[in-house]
């Protein structure tokens, strides 16, 4: 099991959807139109979030494997996915990466995965698939921004607080958390890529008020386990955040960035 549950990646899938940046949508269904067959590996797939949101783009004859450690989260995506001559599903665990089922992919996709992934990881993940002539689709990396519209004292110690702990372990060694979309462009220019960046905000108002209320009780944990803010502040603040997620007007902005990372010529 990854801890990733399939309520919360549920939850969060139409807001990761409309946060997409399209331009790069459009530059991968472009580069996978100039290849005689098409071929996508998403990892991380959870429950195959990236699968529907490419669809509706790509070219319809493209292959896809869908890859991820959790048999739970794959049998979910298998079983809505559902049969598919040209889609299959693989258990593997990404630290392999060596051993990546890389042959005759065109492109890599992931979406909310390379935040949790390490430097170490990255590199060694860029320099495999960079052997093998593969692009990169990366979305939804979150950035580091976490801001509402009515602001709370609270509210910077809390970011803070927050992206220290997105670079604890979580299971690649440190993560990257913030840095991952950087260090993915530096480490594929470096390898010659023409590498694509775009922003992906969620944007939720209050018709997203499921999503705020589990993304604010997502952070009570990491915060307390930061222990810079006492468990009553943070308590304080988020009940004030969880009164102003359904007021007219009230949003709030969870910053994320996309790369397309795709070799020359
Ligand atoms: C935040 S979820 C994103 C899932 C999906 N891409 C989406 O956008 O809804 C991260 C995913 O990475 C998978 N994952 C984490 N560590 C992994 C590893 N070492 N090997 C394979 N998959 C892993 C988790 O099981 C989970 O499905």
């Amino acid at each position: 099991m990854s801890g990733f549950d399939k309520d919360w990646l549920a939850l969060r899938e139409p807001v990761d959807q409309r946060a997409r940046a399209m331009p790069l949508v459009d530059e991968l269904a472009r580069h996978l139109g100039t290849v005689a067959q098409a071929s996508l590996l998403d990892i991380g797939c959870g429950t195959g979030s990236t699968w529907r949101s490419l669809i509706p783009h790509v070219p319809t004859d493209t292959r896809w494997m869908l890859l991820d450690y959790d048999p739970v989260l794959l049998g979910e995506a298998e079983r809505r996915i559902g049969e598919r001559g040209n889609v299959s599903f693989r258990q593997f665990d990404l630290n392999e990466v060596q051993s990546l089922p890389l042959s005759d992919v065109t492109v890599v996709t992931a979406s909310a995965l390379f935040d949790l992934c390490s430097a170490d990881f990255c590199q060694r993940f860029a320099e495999t698939i960079a052997r093998n002539g593969t692009g990169l689709y990366a979305a939804l990396n979150y950035d580091g921004v976490m801001q509402w519209s009515v602001p709370h004292e609270f509210d910077g110690q809390v970011a803070a607080d927050f992206n220290r702990h997105q670079r604890f372990d979580k299971g690649f060694g440190p993560a990257l958390g913030p840095d991952a979309t950087d260090h993915l462009r530096h480490a594929f220019e470096t390898l010659g890529y023409s590498v694509s960046v775009g922003s992906s905000p969620w944007l939720m108002g209050p018709d997203d008020a499921a999503l705020q209320a589990a993304f604010l009780d997502g952070l009570e944990k990491p915060l307390t386990e930061i222990g810079s803010l006492t468990k009553q502040d943070i308590r304080s603040w988020m009940d004030f955040r969880l009164e102003r997620i359904g007021e007219a007007g009230s949003s709030c902005v969870v910053g994320h960035a996309d790369i397309l990372a795709l070799p020359r010529g």
